[in-house]
C-alpha cells in the first residue's frame, strides 16, 4: 500500500465551491485535484494500492480530512473538474452530518471526517507505517531501496508550516527529496510512483 497525506493550508472547507475558480476562491483546490489525479490514475486504469488523505485547512470550517481509497473509487476521472465535484459532495456530506468525528462515506471510496494534520500523522505512526516527509532538502530518494508501508507527506504551494515541520522533526520523521528543484506536489507524487514501480519490478 502507498499512502499520501497532502496538507492543503488554504483550501475551502465548505461545499460552496465555484468549479470555475478552483485556484482562486477555493484556496488552490486545483492543486489538491491534481494531486488526487496523479496519485490514482494510470492510462485507462487506476492504482488500487493507494490511499490519499487531504487535510483541508481553509475557511470556514477547518480542519476537514478527506480520504480517497483507490480500491473502492468509482466514477472518478482524472480531470480536475470531475475530482472537484467529488470533493464538493464530500464537503456537503460533512456539513450535513451531525457526527463529524467518524469517517462517513460520501461517494464510493471517498470518506470525510474532522481530523487535523497532526492527529492524522500520529494515527499513521500508531499503525506502524513508515512516514516520509517529502522536501527538496531531504535525503535523495535513490538512496532508499527498502520502503515498507510508506506514508508520504506533502505540502501545498505554501509548504508545511514551521510548526508542522517541528512536529515532524520531533517525531523523527525522515525527510526525503525527489529532485534538486522545488517541484509541484503532484509532480512529486508521479516521481514517487515511478520510483516505487521500478523498485518493485526489479525485485
Ligand atoms: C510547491 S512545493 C512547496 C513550496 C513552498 N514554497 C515551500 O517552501 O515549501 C509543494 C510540496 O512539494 C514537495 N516538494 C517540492 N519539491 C520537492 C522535492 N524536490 N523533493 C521532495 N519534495 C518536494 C514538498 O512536500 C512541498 O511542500
Amino acid at each position: 500500500m502507498r499512502e499520501f497525506i497532502f496538507k492543503a493550508n488554504k483550501t475551502i472547507t465548505s461545499p460552496n465551491i465555484n468549479l470555475k475558480d478552483l485556484a482562486g476562491s477555493c484556496g488552490r483546490l486545483d492543486l489538491l485535484c491534481r494531486c488526487v489525479s496523479d496519485a490514482f490514475f494510470l492510462s485507462h486504469d487506476i492504482r488500487r494500492d493507494v490511499i490519499f488523505y487531504a487535510v483541508l485547512c481553509g475557511e470556514p470550517n477547518p480542519p476537514v480530512c478527506i480520504k480517497f481509497v483507490g480500491s473502492e473509487l468509482k466514477k472518478v476521472s482524472p480531470d480536475e473538474r470531475n475530482i472537484a465535484i467529488f470533493i464538493k459532495k464530500a464537503l456537503k456530506k460533512f456539513l450535513e452530518n451531525d457526527n463529524k468525528d467518524d469517517w462517513i462515506e460520501s461517494t464510493p471510496g471517498i470518506y470525510v471526517k474532522r481530523l487535523d494534520f497532526k492527529n492524522l500523522v500520529l494515527e499513521k505512526l500508531n499503525e506502524g507505517k513508515e512516514l516520509i516527509y517529502l522536501h527538496k532538502n531531504g535525503e535523495n530518494i535513490e538512496n532508499i531501496k527498502d520502503i515498507k508501508n510508506p506514508v508520504f507527506i506533502l505540502g501545498d504551494h505554501i509548504g508545511l508550516l514551521e510548526e508542522d515541520e517541528e512536529f515532524l522533526e520531533n517525531l523523527k520523521v525522515k525527510k526525503v527529496s525527489v529532485s534538486p528543484l522545488e517541484l509541484h506536489a503532484n509532480h512529486c507524487i508521479t516521481i514517487i510512483h515511478n520510483y516505487l514501480d521500478k523498485l518493485t519490478q526489479s525485485k
